[in-house]
């Protein structure tokens, strides 16, 4: 939510903060914004005497770049740019980013939310500041102006504001009185500084600057670091000097370029065999089918005496997270729930002794996730993440975890990731399990049957045309239900999910039972029905769901195991999946569901990788 990339260094930074933008595109779109010290012509060294040019427009960051391009584009060496997601004030130029205060040339983009915006904005007009916008940004920029003292430079300023704010900030400063001075800081929302001879280059994650240096250093919370072209420092909003925490970042740039896809989401459903595999490997010895997880390693004496095991996400990790449920329940034979972590943190949550929250999310980085895990913990929870992006925040701040090493994921709908959690919450039920009450045979089969789900999901990727044809057929349609039963009820909520987001077609999952309960009322001639009507324990039961479906006029597509004659007989249209076991079959069915969702989206005309409205990561809660 909100992308920010600044470069201090010796090369003209326009360009390379433009593809910085566009890389963290998919972090949020309304608007973008670019601002650059531009040394005044004739001076010497650069940025003795500067002028701050800012340039920002409405729209994607394509957008931004005619505007450069009819200006003549910005000249400078120190720069900071943005792309955002709104929160405080409408899509506008005005309130898109830089904001920039009226006094000291200050200029800053952000993400996350300034909770007392409310407040400083009325103390700050009581000072007889001017604001142009509407955001909590500029308030941040007019509270730094306002404590800047060029005497005690830009850092100081930037410590003294923060100790004023509440809420969440990641925040990039520039100043055109301080021109060759670059000072960030974060506090809930992320930032790294990637570290390269001479230069720097701030991003909101890895993507915007492995192109340029893999040396990076990401900020705990409440750090301040003031950068120059010679050097960093890193300090505490009361200027306490602290250690930075330098690492190697391990993202190859063909992972985040599109390799012959029309879209990302296209390329993530197809990667999803490759995903899984990385998530599984090393991690099963085949030799006597121990499952090997070095992130539990410390905490699995805790892990085996667990009570309760609560399991927390949104959006599309909250479905995996519902699988996870129903897999430590009958895998691990642990009492397991899952719930939303924004509903979590503020009700009553129980945590016994021995409870365990599993966190679950792709960009470890999701407010209401960190906010439910802060809570757990606070309460006396073990805290196990099940992650994607390696060193988030959620990775940090739990006690133990399994990442699930899909790599980036960038189409904004998530797919890849969501197989891979659920790949996760697998081994980590099969691995409690074992522990428990699982029989060695019974492990070895389900690790075997793990083993086979990428082979399966290709298959299912083989049908690509034919799941196109049935988008096609249907794509007109405004309203659908998906319906699934026992581990494929969370199966048909991301099936809907999937729609919502990227075709912006009505879509409503729930377990099939329940539909004659109610929603049975909207069936008739124009719904589509789809049916996750694989082969399981629930198949007759969801059988005489679709039959009642079909009794009262509705469309139904099924997903359902080759093989399966009957199904033929009652579904209007068959989405073919391989023969996969119950509890691990969520990750082959939901395959399909993506891809209907994808070409519907496709043939709708619409931005898959970048659906109105949304944003990959939600740092905001
Ligand atoms: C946002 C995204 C969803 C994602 C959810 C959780 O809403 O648009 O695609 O599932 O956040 O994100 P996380 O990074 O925690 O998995």
């Amino acid at each position: 939510m909100c992308g920010i990339v600044g470069y201090i260094g010796k090369k003209q930074c326009q360009g390379l903060l433009m593809e910085g933008l566009k890389r963290l595109e998919y972090r949020g779109y309304d608007s973008a914004g670019i601002a650059v010290i531009e040394p005044t012509p004739g001076t010497a060294a650069p940025g003795t005497k500067a002028t701050l040019r800012t340039e920002r427009a409405v729209g994607r960051v394509a957008n931004l770049e005619d505007r450069l391009e009819k200006i003549g584009g910005l000249h400078g060496t120190v720069g900071l740019a943005h792309t955002r997601w709104a929160t405080h004030g409408g899509v506008t130029v005005d309130n898109a980013h830089p904001h920039r205060d009226d006094k000291n040339g200050i200029c800053l983009v952000h993400n996350g939310i300034i909770e007392n915006y409310a407040t400083l904005r009325t103390l700050l007009e009581e000072k007889g500041h001017r604001f142009q916008s509407q955001t909590d940004t500029e308030v941040l920029a007019m509270l730094i102006g306002e404590l800047y003292d060029p005497e005690q430079g830009l850092e100081a300023a930037v410590q003294a504001a923060l100790r004023e704010v509440t809420g969440a900030y990641a925040i990039c400063v520039i100043c055109e009185r301080d021109p060759d001075v670059m000072v960030c800081a974060r506090k809930g929302s992320p930032l790294m500084v990637g570290i390269g001879a001479g230069e720097y280059v701030v991003a909101s994650d890895p993507s915007a600057i492995v192109a340029h240096t893999t040396q990076a250093m990401a900020l705990d919370d409440y750090t301040v670091v003031k950068i120059t072209r010679d050097g960093f420092r890193t300090s505490t909003l009361d200027n306490t000097e602290t250690t930075p925490k330098v690492m190697q970042l391990e993202l190859e740039l063909e992972q985040i370029e599109m390799g012959g896809f029309q879209h990302y989401m296209q390329k993530e459903i197809h990667e999803q065999p490759k995903a899984i595999r990385n998530t599984l490997r090393g991690r099963i010895d085949e030799k006597d089918w121990v499952i090997r997880l070095g992130g539990l390693q410390e905490k699995a004496k805790e892990l085996v005496k667990a009570k309760r095991i609560v399991l927390i996400g949104q959006g599309t990790a909250l479905h995996a997270a519902m699988i996870g449920e129903y897999m430590l329940e009958d895998i691990a034979v642990i009492p397991a729930e899952w719930q939303y972590g924004s509903e979590f943190r503020y009700r009553n949550p129980i945590v016994e002794e021995n409870t365990v929250v599993v966190a679950v999310s792709q960009s470890g980085e999701t407010a209401d996730t960190l906010a439910a895990l802060d809570e757990a913990k606070e309460r006396g929870a073990l805290a196990l993440g099940v992650v994607n992006a390696v060193g988030s925040t959620i990775s940090r701040e739990t006690d133990a975890g399994v990442y699930i090493r899909v790599g980036p994921e960038i189409g904004v709908a998530s797919t890849k990731a969501f197989v891979g959690q659920v790949a996760a919450l697998s081994l980590i039920s099969i691995y409690l399990g074992r522990r428990r009450f699982l029989s060695p045979p019974r492990c070895e089969w389900l690790l075997r049957q793990l083993q086979q789900i990428p082979g399966k999901i290709e298959r299912v990727l083989e049908q690509d045309d034919v799941i196109r044809a049935v988008a096609a057929k249907y794509v007109e349609r405004e309203n659908w239900l998906f319906l699934g039963r026992g581990y494929n009820y969370p199966t048909a909520l991301e099936g809907a999910l999937k729609l919502k987001e990227i075709s912006y077609i009505h879509a409503e999952g729930m377990p099939a039972a329940e539909m004659k309960h109610g929603p049975i009322a909207l069936i008739d001639d124009g719904m589509p029905a789809v049916f996750i009507a694989n082969k399981g324990p629930q198949y007759d039961k969801v059988m005489s769901n679709i039959a009642e479906v079909r009794a009262r006029g509705g469309h139904v597509i099924a997903v359902a195991t080759e093989g399966d004659e009957d199904i033929k007989r009652v579904a209007e249209d068959v989405l073919w999946v391989p023969d996969v076991p119950d509890q691990l079959s969520p990750m082959v069915t939901v395959v399909p569901l993506q891809l209907l969702a994808y070409h519907a989206a496709v043939i709708r005309g619409h931005d898959v990788d970048k659906p109105r409205n949304l944003a990959k990561s939600v740092t905001v809660e």
